[in-house]
Parts: C-alpha cells; sequence; structure tokens
C-alpha cells in the first residue's frame, strides 16, 4: 500500500521510552502573537512551538503588515510599527483551520479602526460558535455586519470599557475581552472569565505591555483602560495538553517517558487522575517523568470542566488508557457538544466505548439540548488491534496514535497532517522514543 504523505504505517506493541522536550502552549503562544499587534514598539516571544497554528496566525500577521521574524530556533520578534488594513481573500487565505482570526478584532479596531473576520475553522468537536464573542465586542462599542465572506466590524465611536458577564467561561471570549478592554477608554469589568493558565499568562504579557489588569476572586477580572502599549519579552507557558498527551502514551505503551519542559502546578488536576488509573510520576526540576509502574490498570469515573478542573482536552489521550484499564469507566464531557468522535476508531481497534447523549445528572450542562453525545462509558481491558484510521480532528488524532502504537499489529493512519497543528515535531518525537513505525512525508 503506497504511503500517502499524510499517512503513517505503525507497528504496534512496543514501549515508548526516553526524554522529549515540549515547548510553548498552542493555545497561548497564537494568543501572545495576535497581543504582539497592541504594543507600539517591538515584541519577542519565546518558546514558539513549530506548529501550523502559529504559521497561521504569522501569516495573518504579516498580511496586516507586521514585520516577523525569527532571531534564534523557538523565537519570534514582531515590528508592529506599520499596520495596515487587508482584504478578506488575504486574511481567508492565511486563516486556515483556525478559530485565532476572532482574536483579531479588537487589536485591528484599535490600531485601524476596524477589522474583517472570515468565517472560522477549528477543530469539528461542536459547532463553536461565537456569540459571547460578538456580544462583547458590541458592548465596547463595536458595529458588526454580517456578510457572505465574514464579519465586517467598525468603531465609530471608539471602544469604551464595559461590564460585561460571559454566559460560560470561555476562554476565547475572556480572551476577546482582555485583548479589546486593555486599550478601551475606562474600565472593564469581567464577571464569569476563564482562569485557565494559558489566560493567567496572557495577562502576565499584557502587564508587561503596560496594561493594568487584575484578577479579583470568582472568576472577576478588572482592567483600566490605557492610552497605548509597548511591546514584550515572554517566553510562552509550555503546552499542558501535550504534557497530558505524552503521559497517557507512556501508560498505553507500557512506556516511561520523561517530558522536558513540564510543570506540576499547571497539571494537578491530570496528575490525580494519572495516579488514581495506576500511572506512576516524579516531579523534577526541568520536567516530569511518566511510566507505567506494572499491575492493572484501574477504570475512574471523571468530568471535563473549566480550570482548575480536569481540562476538556486531556480526556482524548486518557480514554485510550482506560480502554486498558480492570472495569468500568465513565469520562463526562461538558465543555464541547461532540468530542466522542475519535472513539468509533478506538471500536474498531477492539475497544469497548459506549457514547450515551445523557450526562451525569447533577452537572449543571453548558449545552441546553440533549441531543449532544455527553459521557463515554469505556469497559475493559480490552485488547487492541492495528486497523486502518483517519484521524478527525487534533487530540482525537494523538488518541488514535498512542491507540496504534500500543496495539497489536499494523494501523495505517491518514490525515496525520491535523496532529501537526499542535504537536511539535511529532515525527522526531517518536522516532526519539522509539516508535516502530515508517512515516514517507
Ligand atoms: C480553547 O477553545 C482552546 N483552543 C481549546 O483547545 C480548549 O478545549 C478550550 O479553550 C477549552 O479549554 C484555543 O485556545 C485555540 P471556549 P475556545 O470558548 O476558546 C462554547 C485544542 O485542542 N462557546 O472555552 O474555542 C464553545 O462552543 C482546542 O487545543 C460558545 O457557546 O473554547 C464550547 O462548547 C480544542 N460561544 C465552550 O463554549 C462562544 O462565543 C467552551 O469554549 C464561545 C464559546
Amino acid at each position: 500500500m503506497g504511503l500517502k504523505s499524510d499517512s503513517i504505517v505503525i507497528n504496534g506493541g512496543k514501549r515508548l521510552e526516553g526524554r522529549i522536550e515540549v515547548r510553548g502552549a498552542k493555545n497561548l503562544a497564537t494568543k501572545a502573537m495576535v497581543a504582539a499587534l497592541l504594543g507600539d514598539t517591538p515584541s519577542l516571544l519565546k518558546g514558539v512551538p513549530e506548529i501550523s497554528d502559529v504559521g497561521v496566525v504569522r501569516g495573518l500577521l504579516e498580511v496586516y503588515g507586521v514585520k516577523v521574524t525569527s532571531p534564534a530556533p523557538g523565537e519570534l520578534s514582531f515590528d508592529t510599527s506599520r499596520v495596515e488594513s487587508a482584504h478578506f481573500a488575504e486574511i481567508d487565505a492565511h486563516a486556515g483551520a483556525s478559530r485565532i482570526p476572532i482574536l483579531f478584532c479588537g487589536p485591528l479596531l484599535h490600531r485601524l479602526g476596524e477589522a474583517r473576520i472570515p468565517d472560522l475553522g477549528g477543530c469539528r468537536i461542536g459547532d463553536r460558535p461565537i456569540d459571547f464573542h460578538l456580544d462583547a465586542l458590541r458592548q465596547f462599542g463595536a458595529v458588526i455586519e454580517k456578510g457572505f465572506e465574514g464579519i465586517h466590524l467598525t468603531a465609530p465611536d471608539g471602544l469604551t470599557g464595559a461590564d460585561i458577564e460571559l454566559p460560560y467561561p470561555s476562554v476565547g471570549a475572556t480572551e476577546q475581552v482582555l485583548l479589546t478592554a486593555v486599550l478601551a477608554t475606562g474600565t472593564t469589568e469581567l464577571k464569569n472569565a476563564a482562569i485557565e493558565p494559558e489566560i493567567m499568562d496572557l495577562i502576565a504579557i499584557l502587564q508587561k505591555m503596560g496594561a493594568i489588569i487584575s484578577v479579583e476572586p470568582n472568576r472577576v477580572i478588572l482592567i483600566e483602560g490605557v492610552e497605548r502599549l509597548d511591546g514584550y519579552n515572554h517566553r510562552a507557558l509550555f503546552d499542558r495538553n501535550e504534557v497530558a498527551s505524552w503521559a497517557a502514551a507512556a501508560l498505553v505503551t507500557q512506556g516511561d517517558i520523561f517530558v522536558g519542559g513540564a510543570r506540576q502546578t499547571e497539571m494537578m488536576a491530570f496528575l490525580n487522575v494519572f495516579r488514581k488509573v495506576g500511572g506512576a510520576f516524579d516531579v523534577q526540576e526541568d520536567g516530569i517523568r511518566f511510566w507505567h509502574p506494572g499491575g492493572d490498570l484501574k477504570p475512574v469515573t471523571i468530568e471535563t470542566d473549566v480550570h482548575p478542573g480536569f481540562m476538556t482536552d486531556w480526556q482524548q489521550p486518557l480514554i485510550v488508557a482506560l480502554t486498558q484499564a480492570h472495569g468500568v469507566s465513565i469520562v463526562h464531557e461538558t465543555v464541547y457538544e461532540n468530542r466522542f468522535g475519535f472513539t468509533e476508531a478506538l471500536n474498531e481497534m477492539g475497544a469497548e466505548i459506549v457514547v450515551h447523549k445523557e450526562g451525569l445528572p447533577d452537572h449543571p450542562r453548558r449545552v441546553a439540548r440533549r441531543d449532544f453525545e455527553q459521557a463515554a462509558v469505556i469497559t475493559g481491558p480490552t485488547k487492541l488491534h492495528g486497523a486502518n484510521i483517519y484521524v478527525p480532528d487534533l487530540r482525537g488524532g494523538f488518541s488514535h496514535l498512542i491507540a496504534a502504537l500500543s496495539a497489536e499489529g499494523q494501523s495505517v493512519i491518514s490525515n496525520i497532517g491535523i496532529i501537526s497543528r499542535g504537536y511539535e515535531h511529532i515525527i522526531d518525537k517518536l522516532e526519539t522514543l522509539g516508535a516502530d513505525f515508517v512515516y514517507e512525508g
């Protein structure tokens, strides 16, 4: 079978062992790049991962006239002295399968008085609306016209601080408010804000630029608008999702992986579950070692939630490990409407995963309608065998990868390119860890 450039052939059953390095978080570095637009002087971002989502945002910044250079490996500098309008076609050509363009609204309204945003991409794990974003922008004074190409925003009377309460602690909508409020006239009070570590790192960046932002108790964030901002010099927070993914890989392949760059504080909820399932970890100064200490893996019941709960992005790789646990596990997904699609391929490999529309009755569900898949019931242990798999989305794709690495026999995984949206140098890392595969990219 000829290998398409986007396919990988994996011979399963080998332990993954060794050390890999995790750099900046996909879900922070891309936002930090947008924040550079707000600065009158150049910014420098370090620890930037080589992933396609970073490439998408770099392309968009350049379309708007920002000079982006790379002074050293893993570093990007942004010269925003010349920012100019761009046409939908150019923006669309660079927007790719990303949701990040929506975060350009505030900075572009401040710099140019207008913004054009094409329809957004991003993984198909729900309908990914942007109503919270648009409602917040209107409260700042933006005027929004929706056309067939996307949305066009203007701010005829400028942007003024507002009292905004989010219906749900949305990460993106919180970032939208932060990136708009910092240069708005007056103070903004944001209630029911997201407080993920990536949000706190973005706040640190904005404070370095000259913003005045205070995080109050009970998910309230106060932002005092200032006249201007300078650039920043910042090393991006590490990628929590990638760390959790490799930790699950160590469990699933009965391996031993040291993840350089991982830190404990931001991973607490994951580490507790990892331990309950029967994994072992050792926190060191320059990273965390994850290994399978032997013995049976144990089933767990978990519920995804906003920070500091168990992240929705962590359930996909964990579920692969739960197919090897002795007993019945339940994963209740409360953040996205449709985030269990990847389990179909796992069942084809021999897993026993049933997905239910009913969630756990006591959790206030973010999505009111009941026709969403809310809970996965995983019965283990089941022997996984190789299969031909088409990767559906970023995190689900990594789960297919580690399932194939642990399965008996050969798997062919196609559409593997989607994984490079969020996992840096994935082929090199698999090689370093001793995986048995063929990839002719
Ligand atoms: C960010 O998405 C991350 N992506 C996601 O990671 C992550 O899963 C998510 O936050 C939650 O932590 C990036 O940062 C690029 P939300 P975001 O706004 O900001 C609904 C990955 O794999 N919602 O917190 O889009 C939404 O549909 C990705 O790296 C609205 O209803 O997440 C979802 O059900 C996947 N209206 C829920 O809120 C809105 O206007 C949480 O979304 C916005 C969101």
